[in-house]
């Protein structure tokens, strides 16, 4: 059975990818979880410079998800290259880095600095998070701004570049054409879904950034939706994320199209979550005789639009 996908120039030996922000920088889930088994890590998203976050309350859990406005804490890029990318290297982890940046230069140079360094697969770059005020997400939510980031890293870097995208746009599709029309490797959607709690015994909003991202099952339908339309849109590969929780989960994405998916609040729940997932699409491949995974990408069979088929 043949597991191994491919990410531009990258091939992964499965398409299970930890999704950013929630694996830390890996190396914190090495006692755990065998880190060269993954496909992949997408470690926690970087700036140039360390960064603080929101203080505290910036977790809260829904119905079937969480909210989160974490703020991009980090340790800055320099850190990560001396102090995480080594043990990373060492436990052959196939390591993707969250880029980010409150302007176009920062995109840059983080992909710059990334680029020279040993032991980086590929980055992701965060034009989609919605927990910050400056660049990120004003990128990502502008046609032109997305197509200027991946231009401009392009030019710096060698390396796969995969734009994650944010679902706060009325059409995710024509954001996944502007990343290919400006050289992306692939796409990576969803980042989290623009949402609010409120306590209501004390008018409160639960968490201190009164907005947040939710993540988890409650958005897997839409999530899956949004991957299904880029599919229809653009020829690169894409990374599904949003709401994995089991085998199957993973088998839908790769259904309405993905080539890879990642997998991020799941591990909070399920830190083992990992070897259930793909004995669960193991099982399924052997029982519908699939050889390759591959095969499964895009099969979607939408024929139940056809009132034919319908009524037969
Ligand atoms: C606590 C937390 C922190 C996150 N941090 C990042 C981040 O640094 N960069 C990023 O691109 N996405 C970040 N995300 C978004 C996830 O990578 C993922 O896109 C989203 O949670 C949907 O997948 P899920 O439902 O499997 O969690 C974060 C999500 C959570 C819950």
């Amino acid at each position: 059975m043949d597991l191994s996908v491919r990410i531009g120039s990258l091939t992964l030996k499965k398409p299970l990818i930890a999704a950013s922000g929630c694996f830390g920088y890996g190396v914190e889930y090495a006692d755990l979880v065998d880190l060269s088994s993954l496909g992949a890590i997408a470690v926690k998203g970087l700036f140039l410079t360390e960064r603080e976050g929101h203080p505290p309350p910036r977790i809260v859990e829904t119905p079937a998800g969480m909210l989160n406005a974490i703020g991009l804490q980090g340790i800055g890029v320099h850190r990560f290259v001396d102090e995480k990318l080594p043990e990373l290297r060492a436990r052959r982890a196939t390591v993707i880095v969250n880029v980010c940046g409150t302007t176009l230069d920062e995109y840059v140079e983080v992909s710059r600095i990334l680029s020279d360094a040993d032991g980086v697969a590929a980055i992701e770059l965060n034009i989609s998070c919605p927990n910050i005020k400056e660049g990120g997400i004003q990128f990502g939510c502008s046609l032109t701004g997305t197509f200027e980031v991946v231009s401009a890293v392009r030019k710096v870097t060698r390396l796969p570049i995969i734009p994650k995208l944010t679902p706060n746009v009325t059409d995710v599709a024509s954001f996944a054409r502007a990343a290919e029309d400006a050289g992306a490797d692939a796409v990576s959607l969803v980042n989290t879904f623009l949402a609010m709690v409120i306590d209501v015994e004390t008018r409160r909003p639960k968490i201190s950034n009164i907005v947040g991202g939710l993540s988890g099952p409650a958005i897997r339908p839409i999530a899956v939706r949004m991957v299904y339309e880029c599919r229809q849109t653009v020829k690169i590969p894409i990374v599904g994320m949003g709401g994995i929780a089991g085998a199957r989960d993973v088998l839908e994405f790769m259904i309405a199209g993905a080539d890879a998916v990642q997998v991020g609040t799941a591990n909070f729940v399920d830190p083992f979550v990992w070897s259930k997932l793909l004995d669960g699409i193991r099982e399924y491949l052997e029982r519908h005789r699939i050889e390759k995974i591959t095969d499964l990408i895009g099969s979607i069979d939408t024929r139940m639009q056809d009132n034919e088929w319908i009524s037969s």
